[in-house]
């Protein structure tokens, strides 16, 4: 072709494009080569409407387990030796800084019959179309949980089958597929048994894991997605807070910021329940506090710290030592370690355990009559951190944690890291390798 006319073509091409539609819609090079074969492409856009009869959404099949994703056909692909990185020191860890060599990936596709094979694979970045609900409804939850070594080299999970429990309820709750959670602890448990040493050998740090699952469907609809994502990822990982040098936090409640209200998505662990928290935790730490306290209501109920459950214990009515937490109300986060917390700490004699709605009227008049021993916050990532500060309404209110004989969040602290570790045998641990 003469060099004039196909420079005219290409002007053509760069000022009409935006109404090729069968050009755009064509991204492999096997169309571009029929385009390229084909004599003149259609200029008018094709539309893409459904016909009127036809429902939007297919109805979503019930959760049975032949629906889910199985163990069994787990497809593993390992990293070459090429691909191996070097571990990082242990005082570099930080929080999910760093992650394994491998992950795994589930994909999901109602027109295909829903869950594929699971996959593990070398350590990649997703690739996702930008119309991914995912990015703009954040139809997203995520899970965390972690790999222990233990005192004896064997490495266990503290509970999973409760956080599969929690994931199953957070993609009901986000139009996501739901799954047999025992066929992805297995999967889960290959994962972290083709990385097993990048679980640490020490005991202040773990490798934590992070289920993720992420609505893929390229589709600006607010409705269930028709295609998903499950993928797990794993990052050697020590203290998740910065604290005091007494190795307690600060923290900041402010009442007009609420983390979640009544109807809403408190109880689920979904992505949006956490962006939304950086703003005023930013806030928190000018005004030199760690962490956020959320308050509800009126009455300024304390419902979580930071992304922690939390606890109080103090002198009841009746003289004793009480450990108390809110109550899942729908807007606390079922941690957990919330509830090996209580049902540890049940067992113990001389402790009153109690779920109940606490005002900071109550931490306020508990504070200043000396009955407030201890307040701390409770989560996977962190497991225990004191509080020694609560910074509201233009107060503080001192929380004498750090002064106490034989503090109760000490005890617990040492018990959940001993079952962790393996000090102790228990069946919260599982072991799997
Ligand atoms: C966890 O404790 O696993 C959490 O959810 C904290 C995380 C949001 C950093």
């Amino acid at each position: 072709m003469p060099l004039r006319r196909s420079k005219a073509l290409v002007k053509w091409i760069y000022e009409n494009q935006h109404k090729m539609q069968t050009l755009r819609r064509c991204s492999s090079t096997l169309r571009y080569k029929e385009l390229e074969e084909s004599s003149v492409p259609s200029l008018e856009p094709v539309a893409e409407v459904a016909p009127a009869h036809e429902p939007a959404t297919k109805p979503r099949p019930q959760l049975t387990p032949d629906i889910s994703f199985k163990f069994d056909d787990l497809q593993v692909t390992l990293a070459a030796p090429y691909q191996l990185q070097k571990k990082p020191e242990a005082i570099d860890l930080g929080f999910g800084k760093y992650f394994t060599d491998h992950m795994m990936k589930i994909n999901y596709h109602r027109e295909l019959g829903g869950w594929q094979k699971p996959e593990i694979s070398p350590f990649e970045h997703l690739s996702l179309h930008p119309a991914a609900k995912a990015l703009h409804y954040a139809v997203q939850l995520f899970e965390g949980l972690k790999a222990y070594r233990g005192v004896d080299d064997k490495i266990r999970l503290f509970r999973p089958d409760l956080n599969m429990q929690r994931m199953n309820l957070a993609a009901q709750r986000s139009g996501l597929p739901m799954f047999d959670g025992e066929e992805l602890i297995k999967c889960i448990t290959r994962l972290v048994q083709i990385d097993q040493e990048w679980v640490p050998h020490s005991e202040t740090s773990t490798l934590y894991i992070r289920p993720t699952l992420i609505g893929t469907e390229p589709t600006f609809g607010i409705i269930e997605p028709e295609s998903a994502l499950l993928f797990v990822i794993l990052s050697p990982v020590s203290a998740y807070y910065k604290t005091n040098s007494d190795g307690a936090v600060s923290i900041y409640a402010d009442p007009n910021v609420v983390r979640a209200f009544p109807g809403g998505v408190g109880n689920r662990k979904v992505g949006s329940n956490y962006g939304p928290t950086i703003e005023i935790t930013s806030r928190a730490a000018k005004l030199g506090h760690q962490q956020v306290l959320w308050l509800f209501g009126p009455n300024h109920e304390l419902t979580e710290v930071g992304a922690m459950n939390i606890f109080v214990v103090y002198i009841n009515e009746d003289g004793d030592k009480q450990l108390s937490t809110p109550p899942l109300n729908g807007l606390i986060l079922p941690g957990v370690t919330r509830r090996s917390i209580l049902e540890l700490a049940g067992e113990w004699k001389e402790l009153t355990v109690k779920e109940e709605v606490l005002t900071m009227q109550r931490i306020a008049d508990l504070n200043q009559q000396g009955r407030l021993l201890e307040m701390f916050g409770a989560g996977t990532a962190v497991v225990v951190t004191p509080i020694s500060n609560v910074g509201y309404l233009d107060t503080n209110i001192p929380v004498p944690t750090m002064q106490q004989h034989n503090p109760v969040y000490q005890r617990l602290k040492d018990t959940l890291l001993a079952i962790q570790y393996g000090h102790i045998e228990h069946p919260f641990a599982k072991v799997i390798t």
